[in-house]
């Protein structure tokens, strides 16, 4: 009922040529992955050329970040319609290394993923609990936190252009995957969570993905919880044969 999403996070990574032949490799590999929504990341400079060499292709774009206002004097922003423009039909918001290293907060991201929406974009909303709130048992409550700071104010209708990310921040890029037990626990709570702040037929229908050290050995078993609808992948990503091996997870 929910489409799996498998997105590539390519993070600070590839030139422009160098993502422009990563996607012609893609392109071929995954073109009969056509049960699965996949999207790759581009830095902001390739988004443009990405498009181009993804056009035809069932491979979608996305931003890594976005602002929230159109236009103005903001240095340095890109606007969630200049994405658009560039051919995104998507864009992450709230990425652990976001919230880490750029002063992001869950007010930040719920403007962002409010101006994604309106500009017309799926918005990949990221949370996550680090390892001393896991260890210290706040893994929940940093969650509702963030979920209930990061979408406060959608309305139903949102949900379609809403896609959630659960990322422990101690498994990405550490190799440490959660288990698939671990991982499930937490997407049934944001599940739960999601029918008690909306309702129940939001969250059956919301998409929600896991990111951190997601591989082709794993992909097989997250996918196989019930409450996992996909994955946000960073460094398996960015080569095309393993980005391809973690689409065609189903065939694995
Ligand atoms: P990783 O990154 O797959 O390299 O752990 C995931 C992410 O940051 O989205």
């Amino acid at each position: 009922m929910r489409r799996p999403v498998i997105a590539g996070n390519w993070k600070l990574f590839k030139t422009i040529a160098e993502a422009v032949s990563m996607v012609n490799e893609l392109k071929p590999l995954v073109a009969k992955c056509q049960d699965v929504e996949i999207v790759v990341a581009p830095v902001f400079t390739a988004l443009s050329r990405v498009a181009d060499a993804l056009a035809g292709s069932n491979v979608k774009l996305s931003a890594q970040d976005c602002y929230w206002e159109e236009e103005g004097a903001f240095t340095g922003e890109v606007a969630p319609k200049l994405l658009k423009d560039a051919g995104c039909g998507y864009v992450i918001v709230g990425h652990s290394e976001r919230r880490q290293y750029f002063g992001e907060t869950d007010q930040t991201v719920n403007k962002k993923a409010k101006a994604a929406i309106a500009a017309g974009l799926n918005a990949i909303v990221c949370v996550g609990e680090s390892l001393a709130e896991r260890e210290s048992d706040k893994t929940f409550s940093v969650i509702e936190t963030q979920i209930q700071g990061g979408l406060s104010g959608f309305s139903a209708d949102a949900f379609d252009q809403i896609v959630i990310a659960y990322e422990p921040v101690w498994a990405i890029g550490t190799g440490k995957t959660a288990s698939d037990a671990q991982a499930q626990e937490v997407h049934a709570f944001i599940r739960q969570l999601i029918a008690r702040l909306f309702n129940q037929s939001i969250a059956d229908a919301v998409r929600i993905l896991y990111g951190g050290s997601v591989k082709p050995d794993n992909v097989k078993g997250l996918m196989a919880q019930p409450d996992i609808d996909g994955a946000l992948v960073g460094g398996a990503s960015l080569k095309a044969d393993s980005f391809a091996a973690i689409a065609a997870f189903n065939a694995l």
